[in-house]
């Protein structure tokens, strides 16, 4: 009796609870309505209150982006953390909501901006960064006033030299859901993607735009893949730069290093003084690859290294070995915290004048421009005077490219001299064209541009350029290791195992 009593308890108990449960999930509004935003309100809170749950934030600003583009008095939100009192919301009915987040993907960002008349054009990168960011917006700036009818999506996905981008992007590209165009490094980066799978063969727009004749051949080589173009350039970066804070050197009367012996010693007397000599940020993984790369270029000579990515060189060479202890020996003159700094996150020991000098590609210069910073001095970094590791960024077409038109119009800007020229200043690379007007270039920019006509060109793995996809994940890996182990003779054998894993090496 007693038993049964409370198993009656129970199953009551458990119905007032799944009503007070469908009571709190039913939205209270379930027509479209238009909102106001008040001081404190977010996306998740009213999302919660009118949807039932706070996960169909996404399904507000949806809604409230496609009617902006009909009605200018609702707003257009770009961040969903930043909405600002006064603004006009549309809140979708529940059912709207409802099948609209069965429909999205936070890999989908262009489900939120809603369409213009001619469509969407969904820009993948992952150019988030200061400089970057400016860069970027200089292109759209020029999309846009061509194609106002066309909704720019930028979608990024953060992390410096794309190594969180990628992935994305193939499990988009694998699944038949690409975005329109995407950032590509020009060179081998382009095998991890299958590209004659999954992406258009873009030879018809190089002759249409006469491309051939306004890139390098150089920069022409490189982008040839199976004899195919598949991306158009937007320009040209240099990996193995050597930034320094000039006051901090004037202080302690001391010029940017060239050799590695002037480098120690330059290091040395900076770290007598109390500055971190040399700072990196390792938190993605690929700077400190990155920064190894030039310790190999600036130690075994532009032929050697160029020898190592063709196979013409073993890297069982001397010069590796050497290149290992010269960066082993880099990595006792670095900050503490760079596990835990990201390329830019480390830039700003050079900005508040912690830190001297830091060996990264000439993005950071976009960068330093775009925190207002100018104390800063570059040379080639140690013994790579003479030498430009260099890489390319440039847009893809994806075979299912769903505004295929406005996606061929956008690599068109990208090539075009107007593009490149309100690009490359922002972003703190030179044009990959050469009728670029240097005038609107700093300092930096124009002594890049003499560099890269007179030094010998070499590629950068991590960007891309030098090797496979698979490839550059074995060497970011044996040098993210050796950061830590230090082993020099292991690291070796396992960096000539990647290259005959690669098929390059015997
Ligand atoms: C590189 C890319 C550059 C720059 C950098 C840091 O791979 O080519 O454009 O943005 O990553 O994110």
């Amino acid at each position: 009796m007693f038993r049964r009593t409370l198993i009656n308890l129970v199953v009551v108990l458990a119905m007032v609870l799944a009503m007070v449960g469908v009571v709190s999930a039913a939205p209270q509004a379930q027509a479209e309505t238009t909102y106001t935003i008040k001081l404190g309100d977010t996306l998740w809170a009213l999302a919660e209150k009118y949807l039932g749950s706070g996960t169909a934030w996404p399904a507000i600003m949806a809604s409230t982006n496609q009617k902006n583009i009909e009605d200018a008095t609702f707003a257009y939100i770009r961040n969903a953390d930043l909405i600002h009192p006064g603004w006009k919301l549309l809140i979708p009915s529940a059912e709207t909501a409802k099948a609209f987040m069965a429909a999205y993907s936070p890999t989908k960002p262009e489900l939120l901006f809603g369409k213009r008349a001619k469509g969407q054009l969904v820009v993948a990168s992952w150019w988030t960064a200061g400089g970057e960011a400016e860069g970027l917006t200089g292109l759209f700036n020029i999309y846009g006033s061509k194609y106002p009818d066309v909704q720019i999506v930028n979608a990024t996905v953060a992390g410096g030299a794309g190594f969180v981008f990628r992935p994305v992007l193939k499990t988009r590209l694998i699944a038949g859901d690409p975005p329109d165009t995407f950032q590509l490094h020009a060179g081998l980066e382009v095998e991890g993607y299958d590209p004659e799978t999954y992406l258009e063969p873009m030879d018809d727009i190089f002759a249409s735009e006469g491309l051939e004749k306004v890139f390098p051949a150089d920069l022409l080589t490189l982008l040839e893949y199976k004899g195919h173009y598949w991306g158009v350039p937007v320009n040209i970066h240099r990996s193995n730069v050597l930034w320094y804070d000039k006051s901090i050197f004037a202080d302690a009367g001391l010029t940017p290093p060239t050799t590695w012996d002037e480098f120690w010693a330059v290091a040395d007397a900076l770290k007598a003084k109390g500055v971190v000599p040399f700072v990196m940020g390792t938190s993605g993984g690929w700077e400190a690859p990155h920064v190894f790369e030039d310790v190999l270029a600036g130690t075994c000579g532009a032929e050697k290294y160029s020898g190592l990515w063709t196979g013409a060189v073993q890297w069982t060479d001397g010069c590796v070995a050497q290149a290992l202890e010269n960066f082993k020996r880099m990595l006792t003159y670095v900050n503490t915290d760079h596990p835990a700094l990201s390329w830019d996150g480390a830039g700003h020991y050079l900005v508040g004048k912690k830190g001297a000098m830091m060996i990264m590609g000439d993005w950071a210069n976009g960068w330093f421009e775009a925190q207002g910073y100018t104390g800063y001095g570059w040379a080639p970094s140690p013994g790579s005077k003479g030498i430009f590791v260099a890489l390319s960024d440039s847009f893809s077409l994806p075979k299912k490219a769903p505004n295929r038109d406005n996606a061929i119009a956008w690599v068109k800007v990208c090539g075009s001299k107007e593009g490149q020229e309100a690009f490359n200043p922002r972003k703190g690379s030179i044009c990959a064209r050469t009728d670029c007007d240097p005038k609107l270039f700093n300092e930096y920019l124009q002594s890049a541009m003499a560099d890269w006509a007179s030094d010998a060109i070499v590629p950068s793995p991590v960007h891309g350029a030098a090797a496979i996809e698979s490839w550059v994940t074995d060497f970011k890996d044996a040098i993210v290791l050796f950061v830590t182990s230090g082993d020099v003779a292991g690291t070796q054998a396992m960096l000539q195992q990647a290259c005959v894993e690669a098929g390059t090496c015997k």
